[in-house]
């Protein structure tokens, strides 16, 4: 009887250990995806405080380490992505030259970026070197549009000479009567969903609107609000506003022939790319009164004025001190995007994004086949 019982229980503990053993070999042959996950390791440049959260809750929240730097992607701090999987950047300056050939020699696969913008990253690179680049091509089209709509109603109701006037204790209005948005004609070069934000937002101003893409959007051209050409454009709207992307190659969009076409008196806003406007020919047609006014999120130069702490050193650049110095210019360091719900998004998009890649080789928001 105590025999059997021993060979019972002896069985039941071969099963057990076999049940334990076929569950160790499961997870030895776990899911590649699965493995992958535990060893996935990303290395996020540039992170802001404001960004540390939500960082810490994603890697929480996947299981996967990420190690953040403060300083943007250099030279001299590339090296640290070294047995990293994925890089996590921002910046709106120059990537290091040798920043793609670099992360393939330590075999990175992936460089996904929490921003829209890809004209400051070498593509064709990043191709060579068999290097996959994400980019987060939505993460609040709103908060552009609306501070793009923001700027334009400090220029027309004439806000920095108010400023001005009451900080010197002069609280009289003449002559600086303003402008309403709804008796504007409004140009919006770029339907992208930068663009179509701002349509609506123009729309309930009740605007006039025309614009300009090569691309059109067929619920807009239903609309018959497309011209033909950018100069056909700019000669008929009294506000310029640009929402389409920067490119080195195509020169200024908004030179000082494209100016000449405006209406006397109108406006341009800019909050784009800064390389889409000849920043001197637009001083020049501020300072003449050709033009009414500019509100410039982005400028041509500022890379190294933006986003920087400049107290000590002051600025070097003249032709920004004199732009920043015009009573109609409203100057912002590029900061249209800068929003809580923008941020949150732009750091999981980012990382959902590497996390993809990774994995299955893609990611709904690849801008570049490896
Ligand atoms: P999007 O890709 O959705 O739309 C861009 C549109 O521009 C497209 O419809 C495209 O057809 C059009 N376009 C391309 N070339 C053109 C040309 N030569 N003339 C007229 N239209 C042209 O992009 P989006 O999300 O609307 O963003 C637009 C741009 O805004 C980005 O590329 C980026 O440079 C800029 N941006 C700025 C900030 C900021 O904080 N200031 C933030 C995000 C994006
Ligand atoms: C972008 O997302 O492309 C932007 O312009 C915002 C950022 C680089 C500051």
């Amino acid at each position: 009887m105590l025999a059997l019982d021993l060979k019972l229980k002896c069985e039941i503990i071969k099963k057990k250990l076999a049940k334990i053993q076929e569950r160790n070999a499961a997870f030895l042959h776990l899911d590649p995806h699965l493995v992958q996950q535990f060893v996935m390791k990303f290395i996020a440049y540039n992170v802001r405080q404001d960004e540390r959260a939500y960082f810490e809750n994603w890697s929480q929240e996947n299981n996967i380490e990420i190690k953040l730097v403060a300083d943007e992607v250099t030279s001299k701090n590339l090296s640290l992505s070294k047995g990293y999987d994925a890089v996590i950047s921002f910046q709106t300056g120059t990537y290091p030259a040798e920043f793609f050939e670099t992360l393939a020699s330590y075999g990175i696969k992936d460089v996904s970026i929490r921003n829209v913008g890809v004209d400051n990253l070498d593509l064709a690179e990043a191709k060579k070197y068999g290097i996959a680049v994400t980019n987060v091509p939505a993460y609040s089209p709103n908060a552009i549009a609306e501070f793009s709509v923001a700027i334009l109603l400090q220029l027309l109701r004439n806000q920095n000479i108010f400023r001005k006037r009451m900080a010197a204790n002069d609280y009289r209005w003449a002559p600086f009567v303003g402008k309403e948005i709804r008796a504007l004609t409004i140009g919006i070069v770029g339907t992208g969903r930068i663009g179509k934000v701002a349509i609506d937002i123009y729309k309930g101003f009740g605007a006039k609107i025309l614009a300009f893409d090569p691309y059109h959007d067929p619920k807009l051209e239903s609309e018959g609000i497309y011209i033909d050409t950018l100069e056909d454009l700019v000669a008929k709207v009294d506000v310029l506003t640009l929402h389409m992307p920067g490119s080195d190659k195509d020169g200024h969009l908004i030179d000082a022939k494209m100016i000449e076409k405006m209406k006397d008196g109108a406006y341009i806003i800019n909050t784009a790319r800064g390389s889409l406007i000849d920043a001197k020919a637009l001083l020049t047609a501020l300072k003449s009164g050709k033009l009414g006014g500019a509100g410039l999120d982005t400028y041509e130069f500022e890379t190294p004025i933006f986003n920087h702490d400049l107290n000590e050193t002051g600025v070097k650049d003249e032709l920004f001190k004199e732009l920043v110095a015009l009573d109609n210019v409203v100057m912002t360091p590029h900061i249209a995007f800068y929003t809580e719900t923008a941020v949150e998004n732009m750091v999981n998009i980012a990382l959902d994004s590497a996390k993809s890649v990774i994995e299955t080789g893609t990611a709904p928001t690849l801008v570049q086949t490896k």
